[in-house]
């Protein structure tokens, strides 16, 4: 099964709406034509700003978290329904950062994953081992848990909508990547855990690899038969580094 590559630009915590829209100055004008699916996820401040300043491209865009519920006493927190209304695409949900610095939980994940989808928005799922899970040979019992019990309540006919990010932590912004054979063999994993769920379903389902991808890296990850694009964080906020990520994956 053939699936359309999908890069994903993920600011985190950096770009306000000026300095995001001097990077789409410079960004959009080096997006191909067709190709991959290219998808930015800013910060909330900054999500109306791209949102409008990609409208004329084929450049989607997401939101780095939302609550589950629809509304009610949260403060902080962003609904679904929000993000629809203001023109988002997606969400990134479960991203190691959130699960380790805010708490997030593998429960939180399981209601936040189906809300989205009901809301017409693709999830971007992230998961991945730390590296001392990595050490004691847990990377496939973590994956387990996290895959399966964050996509427990999604229905079978909804899987092949969401798109599943394998960021290894020990690789996120350290620059240290996983080998081929690491990120191949992860995202080999991740697909046949899918396949346990819904064996049509897992082939249409795009596993990002995330963790230090850079222009130099890209086209070997990009190449590994079940890695199907990159979530990439600081070679994101570089538009010519991001233009060439895109270009490797085209
Ligand atoms: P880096 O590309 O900076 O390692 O970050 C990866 C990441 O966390 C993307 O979500």
């Amino acid at each position: 099964m053939s699936r359309v590559p999908l890069l994903a630009a993920n600011w985190k915590m950096f770009k306000g709406p000026a300095s995001a829209g001097e990077f789409l100055d410079a960004f959009l004008p080096t997006v191909p034509e067709d190709g991959p699916e290219i998808v930015i996820c800013p910060s909330f401040a900054s999500l109306t700003a791209v949102i409008e300043g990609c409208a004329e491209s084929r450049v989607e865009v997401a939101a780095q978290n939302m609550h589950f519920d629809e509304e009610g006493p949260f403060t902080g927190e962003v609904s679904p329904s929000m993000l629809v209304e203001i023109g988002a695409d997606g969400v990134v949900l479960g991203h190691s950062e959130r699960r380790a610095l805010f708490g997030e939980t593998d429960e939180d994940l399981a209601r936040k994953v189906p809300r989205a989808l009901e809301a017409g928005l693709t999830p971007l799922l992230c998961v991945g081992e730390t590296e001392s899970e990595r050490r004691a040979s847990d990377t496939e019992a973590v994956l387990s848990r996290q895959v399966l019990s964050d996509l427990a309540e999604v229905h079978d006919s909804d899987l092949a909508r969401v798109v599943i990010a394998y960021e290894p932590i020990w690789a996120i912004g350290t620059g240290l990547t996983a080998t081929p054979e690491q990120a191949g063999e992860a995202a080999s994993f991740i697909r046949d855990l899918l396949r346990s769920r819904d064996p049509g379903q897992a082939e249409a389902v795009r596993i990002l690899y995330g963790g230090s991808v850079k222009p130099a890296n890209a086209t070997e990850l990009l190449g590994l038969d079940d890695v199907d694009g990159a979530l990439v964080g600081g070679a994101s906020l570089e538009p010519g580094d991001f233009a060439a990520i895109v270009a490797a994956a085209s």
